[in-house]
């Protein structure tokens, strides 16, 4: 590694479009994704979470043999340990699923209480990526200062202006502004057991505030599933949009069948914020699983998810959406099956032309 430091480039260089695919564990962002969407001049992601060190490299390489475009990696900030007690209940509430699934309650694998976080960061150190974007916590300055040592554009993920400001004084280049519609994981900093985490801001409200918050580009997700959309967060402040949902469903993305198929399924007809599946408020459609269980879950990340692992897996081998975790955000109906190459194009005409119009209007009026 060269000692000397090398210069970050802007968020313009390394997302041509303003539009970010956003990042989705769970074998949703695979290497094929991120590729199509940077090399139509997005910005593709990995997403380190729940995967090993050497799990993530090796999808970094394999992106790296499938486009020379830029692209970003997202890493878990680690989270504090979780109350055994609570856990412990939680357990025998889960006990009729693991009946049911014939599927043991999995303890805690090795992924230890911190996702692998500092040897992932030790690695992209040492072979630096374009964009390393981190979510549920902000990194201290020296982390991000590392980072930016070797050219790595940093971006935390906030969903109030104070995690922004914070953000912005640890030293971060940028942050992703996540409104209460995001699909997934809601990614505050703390997450405060006394909330089912529904109190956060809409997307339009939120970015605003930042904007008036911190000097750093804003980069909004939640939602966003047209290019006016894209043009309404541009003209509340934001410098780029990134979308999850919106690529769940194209044929590169790893989702399961049924949890694409769900997103326009009739019979799932609303989302909520759970934290049934993993114990910290995440956005999903909402099945049988989240109804009997979400009121019963403890804050206990990531615990949790690893406890109903098992289950959730046996729930898609049965073909059983009812048990499975479907995220997806507020827009999901409007989810379409193409390519993600195509839907980044689509998405940035669709902008283009809304922002036009939205400037005749202002000329006209
Ligand atoms: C299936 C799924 C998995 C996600 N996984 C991650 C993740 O690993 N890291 C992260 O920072 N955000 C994750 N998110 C949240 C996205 O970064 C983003 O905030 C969200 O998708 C935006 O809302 P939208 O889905 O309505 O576009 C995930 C979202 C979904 C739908």
């Amino acid at each position: 590694m060269s000692v000397e430091t090398r210069v970050v480039p802007a968020l313009g260089e390394l997302c041509r479009r303003g539009i970010v695919a956003a990042p989705m564990a769970g074998g949703v962002s695979r290497p094929e994704l991120a590729a199509a969407v940077s090399d139509a001049g997005g910005l593709g992601f990995l997403a380190a979470g729940y995967k090993t060190a050497d799990g993530m490299y090796e999808e970094i390489k394999q992106l790296r043999a499938l486009t020379s475009k830029p692209f970003g990696v997202n890493l878990f900030m680690p989270q504090p340990a979780a109350d055994p007690a609570a856990l412990d209940l939680y357990r025998q509430q889960l006990a009729s699923e693991s009946a049911w699934y014939e599927t043991p309650i999995q303890e805690r694998d090795d992924h230890g209480t911190d996702d692998g976080y500092e040897a992932k960061l030790a690695l992209l150190v040492d072979d630096p990526v374009p964009v390393v974007s981190f979510a549920f916590g902000c990194p201290s300055r020296d982390e991000l200062d590392a980072l930016a040592h070797v050219g790595t554009y940093t971006v935390v993920t906030v969903t109030t202006p104070e995690e922004a400001q914070a953000a912005e004084w640890a030293g971060a280049d940028a942050v992703c502004v996540q409104g209460i519609e995001a699909g997934g994981h809601q990614s505050t900093h703390r997450d405060d057991p006394q909330t089912d985490g529904s109190g956060g801001l809409g997307l339009l409200s939120l970015v605003t505030q930042v904007r008036e918050t911190v000097q750093v580009p804003v980069i909004a997700a939640g939602g966003l599933m047209r290019g006016a959309q894209i043009a309404a967060v541009r003209a509340a402040g934001a410098d780029a949009a990134q979308l999850g949902t919106a690529f769940l469903a194209c044929p590169e993305s790893g989702a399961h069948a049924m949890h694409k198929n769900a997103l326009k399924n009739p019979l799932f007809v609303r989302t909520e914020l759970t934290r049934a599946f993993s114990g910290r408020p995440a956005r999903g459609l909402v099945n049988r699983f989240m109804r009997e269980h979400g009121p019963y879950a403890p804050s206990a990340y990531p615990e949790v998810h690893y406890m109903t692992a098992g289950l959730r897996q046996a729930a898609a081998r049965v073909g059983d959406a009812q048990g499975m975790a479907l995220w997806a955000g507020q827009g999901h109906r409007l989810a379409r099956d193409i390519p993600a190459g195509r839907l980044v194009q689509v998405l940035s005409a669709e902008a283009d032309s809304a922002w036009t119009e939205m400037a005749l209007r202002r000329s006209t009026s």
